[in-house]
């Protein structure tokens, strides 16, 4: 629905991807690709170049894609005629942006292509993305026309983002760079937009005068996955606040663009995010809680602690409860309550915005009790809709009392969009970085200015010394978690 934003240039003729022999290329970027091919979306002339520290041949190599595809893949989308016409446009060349050595193979293998539209996509270890585009620009592979993607994290602070992005901004104009945070890519993160700015119902009361509370909850099942040598020593709050969870904030809370143009919503974005409150060592301690699995039962299964699955005691945390404030008119004293970890009960993404209560309850005289404020819920995943809670009269003749009940507004989106398929949502972001659409990807500045949220929260926990506390695979977080919202008289909505 944002698309058709600013578009920077031309498509790329030929995508260059670094680290297409790794994980998320085999389970994302091919698959989503092959989609986009599926459907005709793909223009004729698109060459796909793999990159990988290991040498093999180009055979070898689509052999790789075709088994990632049967793999990853519902087997409904799988049609032999098309993956062979997919694999026909990837080729392979090895290059070891470490030892800084096979760009001049792949200018050899670009031949004509060289100096027309290339996009690199880089999935690769952060530390690889400075040399990577420095060791392109070196080969004259970074022309005018050709752009950069790169996954998440730039940098692990402030000052290591800056020195990322300068290194990516000396071969690449910002206008090429294309930082991905995969949560823009889904439906539903889009659809926040869709449904705060094409309906007149929520913006009105979207304030500190008719909202109590937001509470973002992102919560995982799954364990360490194999990530180990990644996660350790980064933890939820790097992984998944200092991104995806700021990202999902400053969409809830921003004041309206005046259009989908990138420009206008990432200034609105920006604007929101050096809005937050910086954390000092006192607020850490009362605003913000770590945590970290030890063994339990998840969907029924019994899993190990997290020191058990690394091996090592380790300080990591794998759940972070926060409550951050905005300091703008908007959102004067409304709390935020953002938390995230893994080995949650469920795998659930959700905003709630808790509406205040009416300024005076006209049915309290006969006898209808206490009334519920409204709240809405917005699911993001798995399931993907919209509940308002509102209070409403239970039907009778009301001889004893008017008896007033909450009931439910449902609007299931995967209802009423019900013939559509669901995109994987690299597929969108694929789409918008080959035609070159920056509308989803974050800029230089926001990057920046969710690193100095982030670090102040850091530097506070460094001050206090603050450990992560125990909480049992499976529950909701330590119970201090809980207690960081009942103090203000809220509950976490599970
Ligand atoms: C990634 C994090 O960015 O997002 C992972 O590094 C996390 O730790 C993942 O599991 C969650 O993404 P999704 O799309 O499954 O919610």
């Amino acid at each position: 629905m944002l698309s058709k934003g600013t578009k920077v240039s031309v498509k790329v003729e030929t995508l260059v991807l670094f680290g297409a022999t790794g994980d998320l290329a085999q389970r994302m970027l091919f698959p989503s690709l092959y989609n986009l091919h599926l459907d005709g979306l793909l223009a004729g002339e698109l060459t796909i170049i793999g990159s990988g520290r290991s040498k093999r041949d180009r055979s070898a190599f689509q052999g790789q894609v075709r088994e990632a595809l049967a793999e990853h893949l519902p087997a409904d989308r799988i049609e032999e005629a098309g993956v062979e016409n997919f694999l026909e446009r990837i080729d392979y060349c090895a290059i070891d942006a470490g030892a800084g050595t096979g760009y001049e193979e792949l200018a050899a293998l670009l031949g004509d292509r060289l100096g027309r539209p290339i996009g690199v996509y880089l999935s690769t270890p952060p530390s690889m993305f400075g040399p990577i585009a420095q060791g392109l620009r070196a080969a004259n592979i970074a022309c005018a026309e050709c752009r950069i993607a790169m996954e998440k994290p730039i940098g692990h602070d402030l000052a290591s983002s800056r020195d990322v992005n300068a290194q990516v901004g000396d071969a690449f104009a910002e206008d090429r760079v294309f930082r991905i945070d995969h949560y823009l890519g889904k439906e539903t993160v889009q659809n926040l937009l869709a449904l705060r700015f094409a309906n007149m119902l929520f913006e009105p009361l979207w304030n500190a005068q008719a909202i109590d509370h937001v509470q973002i909850t992102v919560a995982e099942t799954v364990g360490l996955e194999g990530r180990v040598s990644y996660y350790d020593g980064v933890g939820a709050l790097k992984d998944m606040v200092q991104n995806h969870m700021l990202q999902l904030l400053a969409i809830i809370a921003m004041e309206p663009p005046s259009s989908v143009s990138s420009t206008a919503v990432r200034d609105e974005k920006v604007k929101l995010l050096r809005s937050l409150r910086r954390m000092t060592a006192e607020d850490v301690k009362a605003h913000s809680v770590k945590g970290q699995y030890t063994s339990g039962a998840v969907n029924g299964g019994a899993v190990a602690g997290y020191a058990d699955e690394l091996g090592d005691p380790s300080n990591t945390e794998t759940f972070v409860a926060l409550k951050a404030y905005i300091d703008n008119w908007r959102w004067k004293g409304v709390p935020f309550y953002l938390r995230t970890g893994k080995r949650m009960p469920q795998r659930k993404s959700e905003v709630l915005i808790q509406f205040k209560p009416v300024p005076h309850n006209i049915f309290a005289r006969v006898g209808a009790g206490k009334l519920n404020a409204n709240s809405m819920i917005i699911n993001l995943q798995p399931e993907e809709n919209i509940r308002v809670k509102v209070m409403a009269k239970q039907p009778g003749l009301d001889r004893e009392g008017v008896k007033l009940k909450e009931v439910t507004m449902d609007v299931s989106l995967s209802h009423s969009f019900a013939g559509e398929r669901r995109r994987i949502a690299y597929e969108r972001l694929l789409l918008d970085f080959i035609e070159g659409d920056q509308t989803l990807f974050v800029r230089r500045d926001e990057v920046e200015a969710q690193w100095q949220w982030i670090d102040s929260i850091r530097d506070a926990w460094g001050q206090v010394d603050m450990a992560p506390q125990n909480y049992t695979a499976g529950s909701w977080g330590p119970s201090s978690a809980i207690a960081l919202i009942e103090r203000d008289g809220a509950s976490w909505h599970d």
